[in-house]
């Protein structure tokens, strides 16, 4: 199957990469048998993606989502849900919860080729959309509380796309959680060095130390938690855990923002 991807939506080939070999694992710490099946269908080559530090990151940040909206899920169990950037993630079977309401959104040419691999399910519905411009959030049902999903999607933004998201979240949900995974000003340095993402053309974005760094830019958010990679990565190997000492400031983080 011939496939066209921007610089960036290449980098959605990375989780699926790591998702399914993990999968394949006795020990697996996370299943994702679809993605297993997405690769075998879109015929990709995926070998280079998955190297030992952003298979350990990969994991990690899919069980702490994965709990963190489960947490947040038991507070609001009819939140609307966007997994905005979600590439060809599958994180609505993961966390259903049988009343939410879910979309999955993402660049047109994404959602092109998301949609030969998933189809629109009950209460989980695919949309081309941006996280630069809230056109698309005008389909959305009206509801209490939305729960925004950013996962491995703000790391390639410049400091000015960051605030337009940010400010696009605000004014297009009246209340909300974002949950979004940000990376260091190190990465942003030495990126080209990054073991999965060097063989893709994308480049990253805007590094910050803490989640307060984006409050200036939309006043209306608030950070409720920040949480680093390393936490759940050095619980599985003497090697991440050495990472965590060594590039403690390093890894990305799971961070929460209320408005
Ligand atoms: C590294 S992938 C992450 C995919 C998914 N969230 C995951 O964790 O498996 C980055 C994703 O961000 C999407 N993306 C890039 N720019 C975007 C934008 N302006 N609006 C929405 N999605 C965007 C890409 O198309 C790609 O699917």
């Amino acid at each position: 199957m011939e496939l066209t991807f921007g610089d960036i939506q290449e980098t959605a080939l990375i989780p699926l990469a790591i998702k399914a070999s993990e999968t394949s694992r006795p020990d697996a710490r996370i299943r994702d048998v679809k993605a297993k099946e997405i690769i075998d269908t879109l015929g990709v080559d995926v070998s280079r993606y998955d190297p030992f530090l952003s298979h350990e990151g990969v994991v990690a940040r899919t069980l702490m989502f994965r709990r963190k909206i489960k947490e947040l899920l038991k507070k609001y169990p009819d939140a609307v849900c966007v997994n905005l950037g979600c590439g060809f993630d599958d994180k609505f079977s993961q966390v259903d919860n049988g009343r939410l309401q879910w979309f999955d959104v993402d660049l047109p040419d994404q959602i092109e080729v998301r949609r030969k691999v998933y189809k629109d399910r009950e209460r989980c519905t695919m949309l081309d959309g941006s996280a630069l411009d809230g056109e698309w959030t005008k389909q959305l049902p009206k509801a209490k509380v939305s729960i925004i999903i950013m996962e491995g999607v703000l790391e390639y933004f410049k400091k000015e796309q960051v605030k337009t998201c940010l400010n696009m979240l605000c004014d297009s949900f009246e209340h909300g959680y974002l949950l979004a995974e940000l990376h260091s000003p190190f990465l942003e340095k030495h990126g080209k060095h990054h073991d999965a993402v060097k063989h893709t053309n994308a480049t990253f974005g805007w590094g910050t130390k803490s989640g307060a760094e984006y409050i200036p830019l939309e006043p209306r958010m608030r950070l409720v938690s920040e949480q680093s990679y390393n936490d759940e990565m050095k619980k599985y190997s003497i090697r991440a855990k050495l990472f965590a000492i060594i590039g403690k400031n390093m890894n990305n983080r799971l961070a929460v923002f209320r408005w």
